[in-house]
């Protein structure tokens, strides 16, 4: 079966070359293989996250292979902090051209009867609120810049709902439409919103579900797939490329669906396993 790429094996071309990005969530699996992807591609980072030593960690990476990278620890949950990230993009490299909104909040299972209170109000803040306020501080700086592009990740969940999961489902398919909200208040300034929609990807966070254990994932997971498998990383990072990227100039308002066919595997098969957990 055809999988991507490892990031190694990437031959860049310069698409981002000279741009600054900021990507929240970057010192996780997905958000770390975009800003990698990104670096390579000649852009310069600036690595939020609310984990010091997983924002150090990316990059270092970055660095390491002859990038340029800044960890910046940000709670995208905080005004302040959303502000004060922009702010040292900004003063580190200017040129703010890209924003991608990566980080999200681990919320218990359960339905509403179950879940505190807390836990929604937790998935908000950082799915939908998290990006609200990094648009606020980076918009204004991408005007400065002649316009931008901004990537939601949203997920294949804000489009399909299963089980337990409605805080997650609920803020994801918030983060799609505030996607379409923003493109249409922005597209005169040259500014694109897209989201990117993943469906199960094999990363820490969705293996925990499985005690962490790959091939036990991709068994069962597999199936609901019209690809037989999950996705990797890499496989978003390149979607996420794409929207950033000038190759994409005629995009705006659009959700990219990077699913492995499940959506559709879904729809024409009602009779299903329990749904993935990503
Ligand atoms: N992995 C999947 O199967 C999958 C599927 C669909 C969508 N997604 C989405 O992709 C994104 C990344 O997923 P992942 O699997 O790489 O997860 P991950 O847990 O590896 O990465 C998430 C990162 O966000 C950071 N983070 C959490 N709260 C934060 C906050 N308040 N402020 C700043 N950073 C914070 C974490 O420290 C972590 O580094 C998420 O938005 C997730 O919803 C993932």
């Amino acid at each position: 079966m055809i999988e991507a790429q490892p990031l190694e094996q990437h031959v860049p071309t310069g698409k981002l070359k000279g741009r600054t990005a900021l990507v929240t969530g970057g010192g996780g699996a997905i958000g770390g293989a975009i800003a990698r992807l990104y670096a390579m591609e000649g852009a310069n980072l600036l690595v939020c996250d609310v984990d010091p030593g997983k924002a150090a960690d990316t990059a270092a990476a970055i660095v390491k292979a002859g990038g340029r990278a800044t960890p910046c620890v940000t709670d995208v949950s905080k005004p302040e902090d959303c502000a004060r990230a922009v702010k040292l993009a900004a003063e580190t490299y200017g040129n703010i051209r890209i924003l991608v909104n990566v980080a999200a909040a681990v919320i218990p299972d359960g339905t509403v009867v179950d879940l505190a209170f807390e836990d929604w109000n937790k998935a908000f803040a950082v799915n939908l609120s998290g990006p609200f306020l990094m648009c606020k501080h980076t918009i204004p700086e991408m005007r400065k810049a002649g316009g931008g592009s901004i990537v939601n990740i949203a997920s294949q969940l804000g489009q399909l709902a299963v089980p337990k999961r409605s805080p997650y489902c609920s803020s994801k398919a918030g983060l799609i439409m505030l996607t379409k909200a923003m493109a249409i208040d922005h597209a005169a300034e040259n500014i694109r919103v897209n989201s990117l929609s993943p469906g199960a990807i094999d990363t820490p966070r969705a293996l925990w579900r499985y005690n962490g254990d790959l091939a036990a994932a991709r068994k069962a997971r597999g199936p609901m797939y019209l690809l037989g498998r999950p996705g990797k990383v890499e496989e978003v990072a390149y979607g996420a490329l794409f929207l950033a990227s000038d190759e994409s100039s005629f995009m705006t308002a659009s959700d990219l669906l990077i699913d492995g066919g499940y959506i559709a595997h879904k729809t024409l098969e009602t009779k299903t396993v329990d749904g993935p957990r990503a």
